[in-house]
């Protein structure tokens, strides 16, 4: 497998009661690889503590890897990784809770705390 191209991915991380900041990652990749390969070679090579969610890959069908890609809300494992920078953010409509992964769960489907009791 040849990784010839390379990416500067900004990644913001921190908790919602953090300062927000952003770490930069150098990552090596194949042409074609989208947002969420670079996410998971962070995560197995430079930090195993970066939270992203994700479950279906590629299928559209479980809407967890949505992130803001340069800005603009897209899913991670459908994005094309472009070369040069390429900034990752939570969503910015949603609670956050670490990282990349904010709550998604839509009001109507939480269970109250007396649902479980
Ligand atoms: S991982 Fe399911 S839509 Fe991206």
């Amino acid at each position: 497998m040849s990784e010839d191209l390379k990416t500067m991915l900004k990644v913001y991380r921190g908790a919602a009661d953090e300062a927000p900041r952003y770490e930069q990652f150098d990552v090596p990749h194949e042409d074609g690889a989208s947002v969420l390969d670079a996410l998971v070679w962070v995560r197995e090579n430079e930090d195993a503590s970066l939270a992203f969610r994700y479950s279906c890959v590629s299928a559209n069908a479980c809407k967890e890897c949505m992130v803001l890609v340069d800005g603009k809300v897209n899913y991670a494992c459908t994005a094309k990784l472009n070369t040069g920078t390429v900034t990752v953010e939570p969503l910015a409509n949603k609670t956050l809770i670490r990282d990349l992964v904010t709550d998604i769960v839509p009001p109507k489907e939480r269970l109250a705390s007396a649902d479980v009791e």
